[in-house]
């Protein structure tokens, strides 16, 4: 039998660094990466386009089938293409990243996610960052990781972002916004943000990237190819 591609998982809340951490060790790696709440953005930002009532699953469910989604990558950073259209920027706001969330409570469309998230499993290896890649999609994977940071941390993190981009938001506007999601997430029946037994628990509060992803690779056994 042959060997399973190696999957590295990486879950957490929102804004506890997944992003940044995990396409800087897939770069290091040379693996691919998955970002699978662009997908579930990306869901979103379709449904939204289409005027679609959020109180119909049905009508969801079927968006998420139709909904195609193409990542590329484009000087370091990735460029998403939501039904052929480029969505990088609609998928950032935080208005998609709590549609998205919202979404993601619907069984049938996390069932319809599945798969497709799967089919990014190829040689040499993945990166997959998310909420359940360690619990649900990929309960193999060799090695997982739950990053996590204080609520105030992550809040100040986006804050300093947004501030960057010359988008004006308040703190505890950040941090309430930050709170209510995640508790969404780690409460719904299917699939709740929650580390796999198996998983490493990394507090990523008052570390720099370079130090989170150092201490992610080092948990990564060395492959002998
Ligand atoms: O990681 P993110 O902020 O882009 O994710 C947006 C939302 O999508 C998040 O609030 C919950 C949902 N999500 C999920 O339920 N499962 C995943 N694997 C990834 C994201």
């Amino acid at each position: 039998m042959s060997t399973p591609v190696p999957v590295l998982t990486i879950d957490g809340p929102s804004g506890a660094g997944k992003g940044t951490v995990s396409r800087f060790v897939a770069s290091r790696l040379g693996w691919h990466y998955l970002d699978s709440g662009a997908l579930y953005r990306a869901v979103g930002v379709a449904a939204s386009w289409a005027d679609l009532d959020l109180s119909d699953p049905a009508a969801l469910v079927r968006c998420t089938f139709d909904t195609e989604v193409r990542f590329e990558e484009d000087g370091g950073s990735l460029r998403v293409f939501v039904n052929g259209t480029d969505a990088t920027e609609e998928l950032r706001l935080e208005t998609t990243g709590t549609l998205a969330s919202a979404i993601a409570a619907i069984p049938e469309v996390r069932a319809a996610l599945k798969e497709r998230q799967r089919a990014y499993r190829l040689p040499p290896g993945l990166v997959a960052d998310g909420r359940d890649m360690g619990t649900v999609i990929f309960p193999d994977a060799p090695t997982k990781v739950f990053l996590t940071a204080s609520a105030e941390e992550r809040a100040r993190r986006r804050h300093n972002q947004l501030k960057e981009k010359g988008v004006s938001v308040t703190f505890d506007g950040l941090l309430r916004e930050i709170l209510s999601r995640d508790a969404r997430d780690a409460q719904r029946t299917v699939a709740p943000l929650k580390p796999a037994d198996d998983a490493v628990l990394l507090d990523t509060t008052g570390l720099s990237i370079d130090e989170v992803v150092d201490r992610v690779l080092a948990l990564v056994p060395a492959r002998a190819d």
